[in-house]
């Protein structure tokens, strides 16, 4: 893996930033919400399963192994797509997760292409209605698309909106569940249901119960390099101002079945 100089760490969003600590789960409902997820999914052995957004290939990599889904793990961003690429490697699950390069926002897939579509915590860093529609788009008629989102299950102080929106996530926008739920049914989606839960992340106790095995070597990585200490150091008070506040939703939504012919 190629080594970041410090202007780059620095530079860093904070989800590559803990991708490059090698955090597997990097999304706000953390492992619990992605377990749910795949429950509602119910992906069958040999279904086709788009992970959009894939960060790193950790629900990519479930999904082949616990699953037997053919999965095309993609993401717009190369650092992710190396990382993903070793991960899927090191899971001995090469044969079944293929790691691509892809937009959300125009993605290079046909039509009805895959059985289920997967976005955990991606839609909201675009247009979310043009992600929405195309994630509808590529998932066949009667098939599943899933989806996380971040969202503020209270109303944050001015200054949490500021330091999560303005210095953390510069340029993400999130909305409410009812809105969330707006954004799916607009793209075509019906039996949208969501579920929703704190944002864990972060904490301690999300941390441990994500990242499992690997705790330990991410926070040895964490402290590993002066300027991933500095990162920390930055990043860690700011989520901690505006932790308080935020949530994530869990969005299940089908694609109605084609006229005449009977859903599974
Ligand atoms: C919060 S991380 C989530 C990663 C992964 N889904 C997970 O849950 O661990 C967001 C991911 O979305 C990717 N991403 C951002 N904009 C994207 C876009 N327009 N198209 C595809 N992926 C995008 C980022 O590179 C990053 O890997």
């Amino acid at each position: 893996m190629a080594t970041l100089t410090s202007e780059q760490v620095r530079g860093l969003d904070p989800y590559a930033f803990l991708a490059v600590l090698g955090k597997r789960v990097i999304h706000p409902g953390g492992r619990a919400s992605t377990d749910r997820l795949l429950e509602l999914a119910a992906v069958r052995p040999g279904e086709r399963v788009l992970d959009i957004g894939c960060g790193v290939g950790t629900t990519a990599i479930r999904l082949a192994r616990e699953y037997g889904a053919q999965v095309v793990a993609a993401d717009i961003a190369p650092l992710m797509r190396e990382r993903a690429t070793a991960n899927v490697s090191a899971a001995g699950a090469a044969d079944r997760v293929s790691v691509e390069d892809a937009d959300i926002r125009s993605l290079p897939y046909p039509d009805a292409h895959f059985d289920a579509v997967i976005a955990e915590a991606v839609t909201m860093f675009v247009g979310r209605r043009r992600a929405a529609a195309e994630l509808a788009r590529v998932t066949r008629p009667g098939g599943r698309v899933l989806a996380t989102e971040f969202c503020w299950r209270e109303p944050p102080t001015k200054e949490a909106k500021e330091v999560f929106l303005g210095q953390v996530c510069p340029g993400m926008r999130f909305d409410t569940i009812e809105e969330w739920t707006g954004i799916y049914g607009g793209a075509g989606l019906v039996d949208i249901e969501t579920e929703s839960g704190p944002f864990e992340m972060m904490t301690a106790r999300g941390f441990l119960a994500d990242e499992r095995g690997h705790a330990p070597a991410v926070m040895a990585r964490a402290i590993s390099r002066p300027a991933y200490v500095r990162k920390m150091a930055w990043l860690m008070p700011r989520m901690s101002r505006a932790i308080p506040f935020l949530g994530y939703v869990l969005v299940s939504a089908r694609k109605p079945a084609a006229a005449g012919v009977e859903g599974p």
